[in-house]
């Protein structure tokens, strides 16, 4: 999923970097548009941080970055394996305590995202944030990437969207949004 919206935000024309527990097994084939980096490089590269580890290895990652993120915006789109009654965003916030935190990305599969990228009806990509800089920045990358952004509430409703709840795995076209938005709240009142 990194790889994919690594490549997709460098066709954009974003300046892009990735990384891994093992960066020298990584491989673009357009070197130039996509650096890799050490963990700690690639997490102080940009202004904004793509958080995309399996939920087993999140919190490690976590402490890889720790004291780098302070001022990064970061979006999470991993899922955890199980869903609890805080999200996985604020599991991952309560561990970092800095950064400017925003989930999406999460809810369909990467060749989901592909098939829709950039075409009509526009797919609506769900945005859960308490923090403003986060949801500005998140909703930018979302429109540059081609889908359309749609906020779903705060770092709690993520609930909404992980694993388990009731927009994951739902492929909704913008148009449908808000109805989808307001069922979901129904079924798994936050
Ligand atoms: N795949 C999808 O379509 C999709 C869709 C929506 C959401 N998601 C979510 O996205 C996350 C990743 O899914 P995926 O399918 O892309 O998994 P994946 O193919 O296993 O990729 C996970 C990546 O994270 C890296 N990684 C693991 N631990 C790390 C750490 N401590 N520091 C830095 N990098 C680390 C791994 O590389 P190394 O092993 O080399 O470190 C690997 O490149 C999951 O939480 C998943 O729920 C996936």
């Amino acid at each position: 999923m990194g790889g994919t919206l690594a490549r997709w935000c460098a066709e954009s024309g974003h300046d892009v970097a990735v990384t891994s527990r093992h960066p020298e097994r990584l491989h673009f084939e357009d070197e130039a548009s996509v650096q890799v980096l050490s963990i700690p490089q690639a997490a102080t590269f940009g202004d904004v941080v793509i958080f995309s580890p399996n939920w087993s290895s999140a919190f490690e990652a976590l402490e890889q970055t720790r004291g780098l993120l302070a001022d990064k915006v970061i979006i999470d789109v991993t899922n955890p394996d199980i869903p609890d009654d805080i999200s996985g965003l604020e599991a991952l916030m309560d561990r970092a305590h800095e950064g400017h935190w925003a989930k999406a990305f999460n809810t369909v599969p990467a060749d989901v995202l592909s098939r829709r990228r950039g075409h009509d009806p526009l797919m609506t990509e769900f945005v859960c944030t308490d923090d403003r800089d986060a949801r500005q920045a998140a909703a930018q990358i979302i429109r540059d990437l081609g889908f359309a952004p749609v906020y779903a509430g705060g770092a709690h409703a993520a609930l909404l969207t992980e694993t388990g709840g009731p927009l994951q795995m739902r492929e909704v076209d913008v148009k449908d949004a808000t109805d989808v938005l307001a069922e979901a709240m129904t079924i798994r009142p936050l």
